[in-house]
């Protein structure tokens, strides 16, 4: 594919800032750009079935699209990767289908679907590009839902197998390694709220994956230990932060429950701190699903900790049972832009969040997993004039610097995404990419982000 050079503006900062060791990659999923999503002997998803239903009022994809083909990824995998390349990156973060390994998320292995990501990792290293895989985002086996899904305690034995087949296969290559896609958008997207896979509506049920998926951190990576003893072992998480909206403690007290429950619970069992249960009265049935030994086997010493972020909500009081607020966008139109997502683009928030893991003392690394916006593209013959994105871009990249150069080690920024894809329950609706694809013929073209990341990548001022 040919890049035609265009003038843009860039300011703030070069690649050279952030020094020789930083890793600069782009982030996907595999449910999000796959496709093929039932060719050589691969299972069903949760994904699959959900935004294959169409009975309303049960909640689905809200456009009616499916992953059935999103990028063609499957089958282009070769061409991606070489344009990755050809942008500057290197280093390319993709997930792993547990159902194209395990079709029944145990037992017998799909060596087709092990081989092809096999063929990812080679096409990566071929071109310097390193591979960094996410054992899990969100495409549970639906065998495995069937059976009871992360709700079910037997999925840590279940999640175990998995991650021991993919190191087996993988780890001789692939050295960088996350145990999870943001838990908090799938336990609570797809448990409590209904608006992810599988569109559950429980609050019991919540808590149970909460706790499961807090185990299967620590055994995933005790797996991954075992299996590739130079790993560099690390998960993600999703940190929105919540902002109080007055000083009294009804206000504290309104923030302090909505942190828990959108971002502590997540994090902290795995550091040895517990659930904050002190702070929200919603989670504190989560202690059923607790038993002796756990507090031991939660624990993890990760590598490294990916930290992706989005944006920042308010959290007023509210008179909301049990958890007295609601996540508000802070919609401040005259300082900070609003994104196809409706959400809310503050930059600082993104120097917010790493300060913070940064003061939890445990992570000797930090990266920026994802970090990127929807904006409403336009193609204009070959090219996408997206700069509302570069502009956003630029503006986050300043604060993870400000954030380094304050002492966090931040050792890495990847853009989410390298391609607009299927946005879960957006559909097609909501383009993230840095390339534009054009989904009728799979055609990518490159946008001005695109463009403005190969240039600060390949060292032109920034
Ligand atoms: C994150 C998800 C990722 C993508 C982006 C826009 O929360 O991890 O899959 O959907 O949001």
């Amino acid at each position: 594919m040919q890049i035609s050079d265009t003038t843009i503006d860039l300011y703030g900062f070069q690649r050279s800032d952030f020094g020789p060791d930083f890793r600069w990659g782009v982030a996907t999923a595999s449910y999000q750009i796959e496709g093929a999503w039932n060719e050589d002997g691969k299972g069903l998803s949760i994904w699959d079935t959900f935004s294959h239903r169409k009975r309303w009022p049960i909640p689905t994809v809200r456009t009616g699209d499916t992953g059935d083909v999103a990028c063609d990824f499957y089958h282009r995998y070769r061409d991606d990767v070489a344009l990755t390349g050809e942008l500057g990156f290197n280093a390319k973060r993709f997930s792993i289908s547990w159902p194209r390994v395990l079709p029944n998320g145990v037992g017998s292995v799909n060596q087709a679907g092990l081989d092809f990501y096999s063929r990812v990792v080679d096409a990566c290293l071929e071109r310097n590009i390193e591979p960094w895989i996410t054992l899990y985002h969100w495409d549970l086996p639906q065998t495995l839902h069937d059976r009871g899904g992360w709700p079910n305690r037997d999925i840590v034995q279940w999640f175990g197998e998995y991650v021991d087949v993919v190191a087996s296969k993988l780890g001789d290559r692939v050295k960088r390694w996350m145990v999870f896609n943001e838990p908090m958008s799938f336990c609570f997207g797809g448990y409590l709220v209904g608006i992810g896979a599988p569109g559950i509506v429980s609050r019991q049920k919540f808590l149970a994956s909460v706790h499961h998926v807090n185990l299967c951190q620590a055994i995933g990576a005790r797996v991954l230990r075992d299996r590739v003893p130079d790993a560099i072992i690390g998960t993600t998480h999703i940190i929105t932060p919540a902002h109080a909206t007055g000083e009294s403690a009804r206000h504290l007290r309104a923030q302090r429950s909505l942190d828990a429950l959108f971002n502590r619970i997540y994090v902290e069992p795995n550091l040895g701190l517990g659930y904050p249960l002190s702070d929200s009265s919603f989670i504190r049935p989560i202690e059923r699903y607790i038993r002796s030994g756990d507090d031991a086997a939660l624990r993890v010493d990760f590598d490294f900790m990916g930290v992706q972020y989005y944006t920042r909500v308010s959290a007023p009081p509210l008179p909301i049972p049990l958890i007295g607020t609601l996540p508000i966008p802070t919609f401040n139109v005259r300082r900070y832009e609003i994104n196809a997502m409706a959400q809310s683009c503050q930059p600082e928030g993104i120097h917010e969040v790493l300060t913070r893991f940064h003061k939890y003392g445990r992570f000797p690394s930090i990266v920026v997993t994802e970090n990127g916006t929807a904006v409403p593209d336009v193609v204009e013959g070959d090219k996408v004039h997206d700069l509302r994105r570069v502009n956003y871009l630029r503006q986050h990249i300043n604060q993870v610097l400000r954030a380094k150069r304050e002492g966090v080690p931040v050792d890495g920024y990847f853009c989410w995404s390298l391609l607009d894809n299927f946005e879960w329950a957006e559909g097609y609706d909501a383009r993230f990419g840095i390339v534009y694809t054009d989904f009728a013929t799979q055609r990518r073209i490159v946008k001005d982000s695109g463009l403005w990341f190969r240039a600060m990548l390949r060292g032109a001022d920034a």
